[in-house]
């Protein structure tokens, strides 16, 4: 169906001041946070070749078969727009020889062509960690809390946090024999993706969200349950050391994720606040990718957060009435020279300033401080320019001060509650 070609295309999202900010916002507690875990960025591409997500997220993965955004370039490489970023960052590390262990964070749109609802999108906003190179559980538990800090930061109180694991390459084969045995006695009632996720890779039907599978599957044997002795060894660290972070927690049989590469421990941070795609983030321990990709034995774990369901999340910060801007305002053609003196002065000193160049009044100044929704108005007039003084205007409660000119500085920040 053809779209209008002057809306934006469906799936898609613009960030309008405010929103701009937030966003920006929460990048920069994300980042200030990994920092202080030690993670490093990383940028990588925005496309890959294909098949760099076929043979990780999984040739069976809904990610990898229906969402996403694969292309020809004119050379005829086969090339996609990266649906997640865990796949990139594995294959520049190796690339680029980066010593392990690395801790690594980026930033970044991701890219999935599935159906838009509220906090679904075909262009999306990552946070994400991955850490190379660390076996311990302990890591495992760090990035949980990691996530539950960040969501804490940013004032979003309605989460849970679950866990599982699903097992390593050692317990997995005589769980998944379980699984299929179980499934194949209910192939009637599964929806056509399941029957073909039975053959494939049977731990997909738990993502299913067609009712009658879903109900299938919560009679169906749980990984946990099939845990060999290291994998139950590694979980009890993980929940050990999450007790110990006084993090609270919800074990959940269900939850396999719905990428391939994981093994052992899996989490998903969800919200209250969000209806059907109610998942704020999660992750999980990939210690085969980094060799899948033709690297060393690297044992890995990692997590991404949705910027946007993180944005849907937070609590509403109402319309904000002003900006933090500061406005300067003429008197007489006299004082304007030292307008614009102060203009730079007060940029100079990192405060967000503007004045209208084009006026020939004071009243239309003013005007244009509303319009532009300036905090305050920094005035000069013949008499502050024979004193020394600057006077200054709250716009929102309209009081207004005389203050000298070494002060407007620590004055005007105050005003916009810098
Ligand atoms: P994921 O669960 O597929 O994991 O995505 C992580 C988060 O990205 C989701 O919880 C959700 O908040 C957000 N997200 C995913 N798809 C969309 C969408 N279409 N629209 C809006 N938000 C979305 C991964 O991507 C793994 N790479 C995480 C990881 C890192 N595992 C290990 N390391």
């Amino acid at each position: 169906m053809a779209e209008p070609t002057q809306a934006r295309p469906k799936g898609t999202l613009d960030f309008v001041p405010p929103d701009a900010e937030r966003k920006h916002h929460v990048e920069s507690v994300f980042r200030i946070l990994a920092r202080r875990y030690a993670f490093q960025e990383i940028v990588t591409p925005v496309f890959e070749h294909t098949e760099v997500f076929v043979k990780s997220s999984g040739a069976a993965s809904d990610v990898v078969t229906k969402e996403m955004y694969s292309f020809q370039d004119r050379a005829g490489r086969d090339l996609t727009l990266r649906p997640e970023g865990t796949p990139g960052v594995v294959r520049a590390v190796l690339e680029n020889r980066v010593r392990l262990p690395a801790r690594l964070y980026y930033i970044g749109p991701y890219f999935r062509y599935g159906r838009p609802q509220k906090g679904r999108y075909r262009e999306f906003n990552q946070l994400g960690l991955e850490a190379l190179g660390e076996a311990t559980p302990m890591t495992d538990a760090e990035l949980i809390y990691f996530g539950d800090e960040f969501f804490r930061d940013l004032g979003i109180v309605d989460l849970t946090t679950r866990l599982n694991s699903i097992g390593c390459r050692e317990c997995r084969p005589a769980y998944r024999a379980e699984l299929v045995g179980f499934l194949e006695q209910h192939r009637d009632k599964l929806c056509d993706d399941c029957r073909v996720r039975l053959e494939r890779n049977p731990l997909r039907v738990f993502d299913c969200k067609n009712a009658t599978c879903h109900r299938v599957v919560g009679d169906a044997p749980k990984p946990r349950a099939f845990l060999c002795a290291d994998c139950g060894r590694h979980f009890e660290g993980v929940t050990t050391a999450l007790e110990r972070l006084g993090l609270k927690y919800e074990l959940d049989d269900r939850l396999v994720r719905g990428l391939d590469y994981y093994n052992r421990t899996t989490f998903e941070y969800v919200s209250g606040r969000l209806g059907a795609q109610d998942s704020l983030g999660g992750g999980g321990r990939y210690d085969y990718l980094v060799a899948g990709f033709g690297g060393p034995e690297t044992p890995a774990t990692g997590l991404a957060i949705g910027l946007e369901r993180t944005m849907l999340a937070m609590p509403d910060p109402g319309k904000p009435a002003r900006r933090r801007l500061a406005f300067v305002v003429w008197m007489t053609e006299a004082e304007r020279a030292a307008a614009w003196d102060l203009v730079d002065r007060l940029r100079a000193e990192g405060i967000p300033t503007l004045m209208d160049y084009d006026a020939d009044r004071p009243k239309r100044q003013f005007k244009s401080a509303d319009a532009a929704g300036a905090a305050c108005c920094v005035i000069i007039g013949p008499d502050e320019l024979a004193h020394g003084m600057y006077s200054v205007k709250d716009l929102a409660s309209g009081e207004q001060s005389r203050v000298p000119h070494d002060l407007i500085v620590p004055q005007v920040r105050a005003m916009l509650r810098d």
